[in-house]
């Protein structure tokens, strides 16, 4: 049952065939080159696109603006403290910002980072740093069809595998991501954030959370861990951190904001650091490149996260949308994440040899039948790895109904039915760097 009403609304258009096929066309088969007004059901990303609570936009208007000393800034420590229970907080921008600001503080040229899967500015800021990140996701993460319940999980046997090949003085940091984006929004068992955090201590490293769903997270331990169901999300979510020395956050995702982040440690020297390069990087720390209004509705934001009935409204939606999209006979990665249902292009599209991009071409075709933006998280995301050609459907916070998630699912059934009319997609144009190609590359249909 639905927990809140629109308040203020934003009216949207479905384009017909003609034009989106224009629009398609105009954007080089790359959804990132689409307009915004051409998107009817726009799923590119959770981040930063949800709704914000009455109570956060009447925050706003206390805004306190102070380049130094902001209240705004006191409010969001004291939301830190209480729902995160970490002492030190350095805002930022956004996610990003708080890895530049983190990883520039505890790492040098030649370390290792194991994380359970870095998402992609996580390992650009791992190597921007000199580093290499290393992946050690659970082996059930490999297996879209088993329905095990915490396939977001860090293994801890490659955990010390890697450091059987580095050694543990290359370690300084052990990351895990809650959820785990990058392995279809797969949730994190408290049992192995346990884990984790004895594995980081066990060869002297630091443990970092990068928390940015960490409310959806906790949300899946209730349901899904023995001994949680009579705990409140709120105690879990706190639970998650207790082990863990430091933190990065994206506000965008669950402090229900659309833009800002932040850095947040136990450790008093990692603080001072981080402030020195926040001041570099972000602003003044106590504003750290924000205004005193979005810091005010993060504030908000975070603690709206782990006050029920929020998250279990958010994480249903996700998978009432999965399961409309299971039922209309789309291959869907099992089960449905935290914030969005992965579609298996590979699955839709047999016919498509890999290196044309499948899972691209899933994401034209959803557009072209219906209007829906998704994200390409396979061949052409991730260049020269063998990932399965996954496509994203995120779902944006307290925004869309069932009626746009039964549109969704009806345009996904409209791309089963016409699959065999889809062929493959060519590069032919890309920017110089191939980890980034995916955001601006334009490519045209393979003419054979
Ligand atoms: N870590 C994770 C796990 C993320 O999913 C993101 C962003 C970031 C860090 C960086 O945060 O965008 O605020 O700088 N993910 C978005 C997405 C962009 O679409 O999944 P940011």
């Amino acid at each position: 049952m639905k927990s809140y009403k629109a308040k203020m609304v934003e009216p949207i258009e479905l384009p017909s065939r003609e034009e989106r096929e224009a629009a398609l066309e105009r954007a080089g088969y790359n959804a990132f080159n689409l307009d915004a007004r051409d998107v009817y059901i726009d799923l590119l990303t959770d981040s930063g696109t949800g709704t914000m609570s009455a109570e956060q936009w009447a925050a706003m208007i206390r805004g306190d603006e102070a380049y130094a000393g902001s209240e705004s800034f006191a409010r969001l420590a004291e939301s830190v403290r209480d729902v995160m229970g970490f002492e030190h907080v350095v805002p930022t921008h956004q996610g990003r910002g708080a890895e530049n600001v983190l990883y520039g503080v505890l790492l040098e040229d030649g370390d290792v980072v194991p994380n359970n899967s870095h998402f992609d500015t996580t390992r650009a800021h791992v190597v921007n740093q000199g580093a290499e990140p290393v992946d050690c996701p659970s082996p059930a993460a490999r297996d879209p069809n088993s329905t095990e319940t915490f396939k977001g999980n860090f293994d801890i046997d490659a955990g010390y595998a890697l450091v059987e090949e580095v050694g543990a003085d290359a370690i300084p940091v052990v990351v895990l991501t809650i959820t785990n984006n990058s392995v279809a929004g797969q949730p994190v068992s408290m049992a192995n954030i346990r884990a984790t955090a004895e594995f980081a201590r066990d060869i002297d490293a630091m443990f970092v959370i990068d928390a940015c769903r960490f409310a959806e997270n906790a949300h899946f331990i209730k349901t899904n861990e023995a001994g949680y169901e009579n705990r409140s999300v709120a105690e879990i979510a706190r639970a998650q951190f207790e082990h863990a020395d430091a933190i990065t956050m994206s506000g965008k995702k669950d402090a229900l904001v659309n833009i800002g982040g932040f850095a947040a440690m136990r450790d008093e020297t990692v603080f001072e650091h981080a402030k020195q390069r926040a001041i570099l990087y972000e602003g003044f720390p106590t504003y750290g490149g924000l205004s005193g209004r979005d810091i005010e509705a993060m504030a908000v934001g975070l603690r709206e996260a782990v006050t029920p009935p929020y998250v279990t409204d958010r994480v249903e939606q996700v998978a009432e949308l999965g399961d409309l999209l299971v039922e209309a006979g789309v291959p869907v990665y099992q089960p449905t994440g935290g914030h969005a249902v992965y579609l298996d292009a590979g699955e839709v599209f047999p016919h498509v040899p890999k290196d044309e991009y499948p899972g691209q071409q899933l994401v034209c075709a959803l557009y072209l039948e219906g209007g829906v933006r998704g994200v390409e998280l396979g061949g052409f995301a991730f260049p020269g790895t063998d990932r399965p050609d996954l496509v994203r459907l995120a779902l944006p916070r307290r925004t869309y109904s069932r009626e746009h998630l039964e549109h969704v699912a009806e345009t996904a059934a409209k791309v089963m039915d016409s699959a065999g009319e889809y062929g493959g997609l060519e590069i032919v144009e890309e920017p110089p760097m191939k980890e980034l190609r995916h955001f601006s590359a334009r490519l045209e249909p393979v003419s054979n």
